[in-house]
């Protein structure tokens, strides 16, 4: 079947809320986060990725009028977004595909697509996180040529608010053994 990778434009309502939806079912599915857990509304919130960073779709179809299979949010430098890139590094952020439509290759294309674009806008490294869990998104990253980067691991604690707080290296350790932190694993990419 024949599917096209796009931007979106923040004014594109409906397709947001179709975006969003997407991202919160694929982390659901995978059992990252629960219903209840502080991160599901950003997850949703795609119209803030549209408006901060890029955020690209993959779409059933020639035209890319069918349904959305796939997400994925490159942040620029200097966006809101950003999480983990300092500088001039752009971030990878919210990959996600359908829970149906695993398994075909749609996560690399969109991954692909997304590198292609900061490659074009002049990109030196992208780096991104992972949670511990991710292991399909492990294995994708690290075939598309991606480091794993000890040194840019992180760990959070959520907020109600589903913002996370870093943490300190010794509070991080007290926190992980308690089992009340989340340990997240850095990736970089370089052209
Ligand atoms: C990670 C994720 C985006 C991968 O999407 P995808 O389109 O299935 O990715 P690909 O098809 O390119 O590669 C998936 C891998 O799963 C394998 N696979 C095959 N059938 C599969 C199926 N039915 N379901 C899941 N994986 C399958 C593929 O062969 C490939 O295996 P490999 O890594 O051992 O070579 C998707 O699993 C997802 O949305 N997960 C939840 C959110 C997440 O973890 N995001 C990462 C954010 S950092």
């Amino acid at each position: 079947m024949a599917e096209t990778i796009r931007t979106v434009d923040p004014n594109e309502g409906s397709r947001l809320t179709e975006i969003g939806q997407l991202t919160a079912l694929a982390y659901l599915a995978d059992g990252l986060v629960d219903q209840a857990h502080p991160y599901i509304p950003q997850l949703k919130d795609a119209h803030l990725r549209a408006q901060e960073a890029e955020l690209l779709m993959m779409a059933d179809g020639e035209d890319g009028s069918g349904a959305v299979v796939g997400t994925i949010t490159l942040v620029p430098p200097g966006s809101s977004l950003a999480e983990l890139a300092q500088g001039d590094e752009y971030e990878l952020r919210m990959l996600a595909v359908s829970p149906i439509e695993r398994g075909r290759g749609i996560g690399a294309k969109l991954t692909q697509a997304a590198m292609d674009m900061a490659v074009s806008r002049g990109a030196s490294r992208i780096v991104l996180s992972t949670m511990e869990t991710m292991h399909v998104a492990h294995r994708l990253y690290e075939r598309m040529g991606f480091q794993r980067r000890e040194d840019l691991d992180w760990t959070v604690i959520d907020n109600d608010d589903g913002t996370v707080q870093r943490l300190s290296k010794a509070d991080a350790e007290r926190a992980e053994q308690s089992g009340s932190a989340i340990h997240l694993l850095g990736y970089s990419w370089e052209p």
